[in-house]
């Protein structure tokens, strides 16, 4: 049984963890300059899990847009846009739907929180179709959906999107 759930600052090894599995095997693989400090709960960022009974197996990380300016099209945000920073499951656990689950609970949580519009990077297949589901069910749904070459160095497609979420 797969709870969703805030992930809380008492967690954040594991979740640095599952960015090291995940993440270091997957092009360009570079190790991260920061060794992820970027996409850990702080306190201030959204960050929801996927506990199986009590061990976290995936995350997802929302955040506000300062670090990533430098990224295509985060620079013509609207105002007040956050930004999903990482997508990660381990990947025994994947293709139940679970990264989804992880995807629209931090979407509620970025509404709550009263971001207006939604965006990310997201890897081809399973990432951009989790998007894809969860941004549609959104109040006003996709406005940008742009394919990107060499997103952070890497040899993979990519797919730039923006949704309003309130
Ligand atoms: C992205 C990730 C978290 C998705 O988690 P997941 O639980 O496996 O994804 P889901 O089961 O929710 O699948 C979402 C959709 O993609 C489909 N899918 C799953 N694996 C797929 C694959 N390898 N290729 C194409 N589609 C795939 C599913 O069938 C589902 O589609 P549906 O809603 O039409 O049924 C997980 O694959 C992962 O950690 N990948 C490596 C890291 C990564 O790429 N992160 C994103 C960086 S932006």
């Amino acid at each position: 049984m797969i709870r969703i759930g805030e992930v809380p600052v008492s967690d954040a090894n594991v979740v640095r963890s599952i960015a090291r599995t995940v993440f270091d095997n997957m092009p360009p693989h570079k190790p991260d300059a920061e060794d992820y400090a970027w996409l850990l709960p702080d306190g201030k960022r959204i960050v929801i899990g996927a506990y199986e009974n009590t061990s976290l197996v995936g995350f997802c990380t929302v955040d506000n847009l300062e670090q990533f300016l430098d990224l295509t099209h985060v620079p013509d945000s609207p105002p007040n846009t956050c930004y999903v920073s990482a997508l990660a499951l381990e990947p025994e656990m994947r293709d139940r739907h679970i990264g989804t689950r992880m995807l629209k609970s931090a979407v509620l949580e970025a509404k709550k929180a009263q971001w207006n519009y939604i965006s990310g990077h997201f890897r081809e297949n399973a990432s951009t179709k989790a998007a894809v589901t969860c941004f549609r069910a959104t109040a006003g749904g996709i406005i940008k959906s742009e394919r990107v070459r060499d997103h952070l160095g890497s040899s993979e497609i990519y797919h730039y999107m923006l949704a309003r979420i309130r």
